[in-house]
């Protein structure tokens, strides 16, 4: 990476408060152009609202979620201006949130009869609500008053749980767009946008499992261990039927979901238990098992997720 690339990067503009405002505020101007162009006193016009801000809102948590993992697997100037500005650029994610909070909050006040008859879900509000809790959590406490009333566990808990969430929401939205809704809102699905989406999400969780393994491989490769050929073979196996799966969710997603709820306990959490039968994360977690099982050299590999 030439110098002067380096120097931008060191850009007050390009760095904490600058960066912040510099996305928040065109995203903001976008919101409000967008807000001038509908009708806002119909359930209708501010679905459209909730879905537009969401949409400015979801690239940032993607970013959120990989930075870490992109400076173990890239070290470099990007990689490490991109981790250092990790929070701000959740507080971009943040900003885009509460653009969509404010429209949730006009529609289920103003707008109630479309609201129950056309958006509530008891299975959904759960996530959602979960997701704005943990939203909240990670604001109050990225800042020095919220942090100062928690140790460094509870606040490594609450950013990580809340992290891992606040990706599964939008990844599980685009990958059921996908692979599952014919049509939604009236408008065929998928748009390019569920595709363009998905594939983000997707790809942000997977340098985590990618930075996984490099860190498992390195740490065991560095104390001289071995792999047998055949443990890497069935690893690379496994990685390749879960990149398979995470394309082909169409083809297996009927059968799994009825095998997963075939269970009375489990048809029964599918209400109640924000994203369960899990069917949009089976491929990464068959993914991240061939990971495990790829640099599987021993028993001394087991902590290193802890860094990621
Ligand atoms: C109780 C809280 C929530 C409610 C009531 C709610 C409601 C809605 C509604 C009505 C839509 C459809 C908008 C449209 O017509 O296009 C939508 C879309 C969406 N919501 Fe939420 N939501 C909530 C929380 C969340 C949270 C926490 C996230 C996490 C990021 C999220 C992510 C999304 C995404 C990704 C879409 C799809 C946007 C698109 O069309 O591309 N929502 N939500």
């Amino acid at each position: 990476m030439s110098v002067y690339l380096k120097n931008i990067l060191k850009h007050k503009a390009l760095n904490g408060w600058g960066l912040f405002a510099l996305i928040s505020l065109p995203m903001s101007a976008f919101i409000i152009a967008e807000i001038l162009r509908t009708n806002l006193s119909t359930g209708e016009g501010l679905s459209h609202m909730i879905g537009y801000s969401v949409r400015w809102a979801v690239p940032f948590i993607y970013l959120v979620i990989a930075a870490s993992s992109v400076r173990i697997l890239f070290p470099g100037p990007f990689s490490t201006w991109w981790l250092k500005n990790r929070k701000y650029i959740g507080l971009c994610f943040a900003a885009g949130m509460a653009w969509q909070g404010l429209f949730i909050f006009i529609i289920s006040t103003f707008t109630r009869d479309y609201y129950f008859n056309e958006i509530y879900l008891f299975r959904d509000e759960l996530e959602g609500t979960i997701g704005y809790l943990f939203l909240v959590a990670m604001v109050v406490t990225s800042f020095h008053f919220g942090r100062k009333h928690i140790n460094s566990e509870q606040w490594k808990l609450i950013q990580k749980s809340g992290v891992y969430f606040l990706w599964a929401y939008p990844f599980s939205v685009y990958w059921w767009n996908l692979f599952y809704y014919p049509t939604l809102d009236g408008a065929e699905v998928p748009r390019l946008l569920d595709y363009v989406f998905y594939w983000a999400g997707f790809a942000a969780f997977a340098v985590r499992i990618a930075a996984w393994g490099k860190q498992r491989h390195m740490k065991s490769s560095s104390a001289g261990a071995a792999i047998s050929p055949v443990v890497k073979l069935l690893g690379g196996a496994l990685i390749l039927a879960g990149l398979v799966a995470s394309a082909t969710g169409k083809t297996w997603r009927e059968p799994v979901s009825g095998l997963f709820t075939a269970p009375d306990f489990s048809e029964e959490m599918v209400n109640w238990l924000p994203f369960w039968p899990l069917e949009p994360f089976l491929p990464l977690l068959v993914i991240g098992l061939g990971t495990f099982v790829f640099t599987h050299y021993g028993a001394e590999n087991e902590q290193v997720s802890a860094n990621i």
